[in-house]
């Protein structure tokens, strides 16, 4: 066991925040894992179990110990007249395996490109982008419980997914480590193009024949034109989720923003764009310090260079108080506040 002491978390989550752990370690295989849920500093027994650091905001130093997940493969388990099943380590990165399965014409990751982070926070929040959730492809996985060490199986219904939601972040918060997920990919091809401007950009990019390969790199490029690079600009992504309200209070609200922009969620409920509400607020290239709000993304709080987290914490409270003031819609948090 390789326990370091006083680490700085800074290389270790995408919005660069100068945290210190006070006891640090990575593992590689469940023996590692299980000799490291059991030691217990004497001063703090908190462990957090850290992937790629791209949901997470770190706005204090971590008084236990950081346990970073390095488990490796991917593996092809079995095949039938319709699916690919893959089984893949928590510690793989997610692009990577997406990149993988595009590589062998395995459909359905291809939306979900060039999303950071490891594969084994990708059921947490149920990670979605551009029509496309992990629920659609998850077939279950295996996780350890942090206390008994007991190893479970979870299926699709037993992790309870939800929008950017999942078991993982209610019932069973900080009780399992993931150790590796199945993904069912399709043999038939299906494309989902329909989402935002996926079109628009086959078009622009000359494509006559629909690939998988053609949206992965569409959706690599609409992203890479809006979300800031965690490398070039501290960030995890959406700072909120989406807000669902109410198909009342978003007619009411229609009346006088006619260009707000709303997703039937049901019969009910509409969501709201989060990035439109602050943008109209007026946040979108706001500066304090190094803390601030992206200029092409509102929804994306940035770090440009010596911002703590405690500053990046604050700006979202500001922001959720004007969105409540002028709209009185609650905008949640979707990064991991640690
Ligand atoms: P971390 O940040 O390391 O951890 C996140 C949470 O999961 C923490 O609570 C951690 O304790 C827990 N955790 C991590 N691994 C495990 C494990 N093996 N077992 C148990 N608990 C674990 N998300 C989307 O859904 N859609 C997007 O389009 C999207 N775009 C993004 C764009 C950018 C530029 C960035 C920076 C982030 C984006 N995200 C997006 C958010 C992020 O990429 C995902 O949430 C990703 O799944 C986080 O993975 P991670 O390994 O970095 O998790
Ligand atoms: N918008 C604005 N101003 C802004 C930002 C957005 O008016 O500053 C408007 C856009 O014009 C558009 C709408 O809001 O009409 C939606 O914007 P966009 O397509 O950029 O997507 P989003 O709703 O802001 C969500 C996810 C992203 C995911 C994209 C694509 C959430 C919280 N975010 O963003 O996920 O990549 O859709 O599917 O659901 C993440 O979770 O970290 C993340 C980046």
């Amino acid at each position: 066991m390789n326990i370091q002491q006083n680490i700085s978390l800074k290389p270790y989550n995408t919005f660069s925040i100068d945290a210190k752990a006070k006891y640090f370690a990575s593992f590689k295989t469940i023996d590692e894992l299980s000799e490291l849920l059991n030691y217990k500093p004497q001063t703090s027994n908190y462990k957090l179990i850290l992937g790629g650091g791209s949901n997470i905001l770190f706005t204090k130093d971590v008084d236990g110990i950081v346990l970073k997940n390095e488990f490796r493969g991917i593996e092809l388990i079995k095949e039938n007249a319709h699916h690919y099943y893959v089984k893949a380590a928590a510690g793989e990165s997610w692009n990577a395996l997406v990149m993988h399965c595009i590589n062998r014409n395995y459909a359905g990751m291809e939306n979900l490109s060039l999303i950071p982070g490891n594969v084994g926070a990708s059921p947490i929040q149920n990670i979605g982008a551009y029509g496309v959730e992990v629920k659609d492809i998850f077939e279950s996985l295996e996780a350890m419980n942090r206390h008994d060490l007991s190893i479970h199986m979870f299926s699709a219904n037993d992790c309870v997914f939800g929008y950017r939601d999942s078991v993982f972040k209610t019932k069973h918060k900080d009780e399992f480590v993931i150790l590796n997920v199945t993904f069912r990919l399709n043999k038939q091809l299906d494309f989902n193009t329909s989402y935002g401007a996926i079109e628009q950009e086959l078009a622009k990019m000359h494509v006559h024949e629909l690939s998988i390969k053609a949206i992965s790199q569409a959706v690599i490029n609409i992203r890479t034109s809006k979300l800031p690079n965690p490398k070039e600009i501290g960030n995890a992504g959406s700072f909120f989720k989406n807000p669902v309200i109410t198909a009342a209070q978003f007619n009411q609200l229609k009346k006088s923003y006619e260009n707000m922009p709303g997703y039937t969620n049901n019969e009910t409920h509409i969501k709201v764009a989060a990035g439109w509400l602050i943008e109209q607020c007026g946040w979108k290239g706001y500066r304090n310090g190094d803390a601030g709000v992206h200029e092409k993304q509102a929804l994306v709080l940035i770090n440009q260079g010596n911002a703590s987290g405690e500053e990046i914490y604050n700006l979202s409270s500001q922001i959720i108080k004007s969105v409540s003031d002028k709209f009185d819609i609650i905008l949640e948090r979707e990064v991991n506040i640690i």
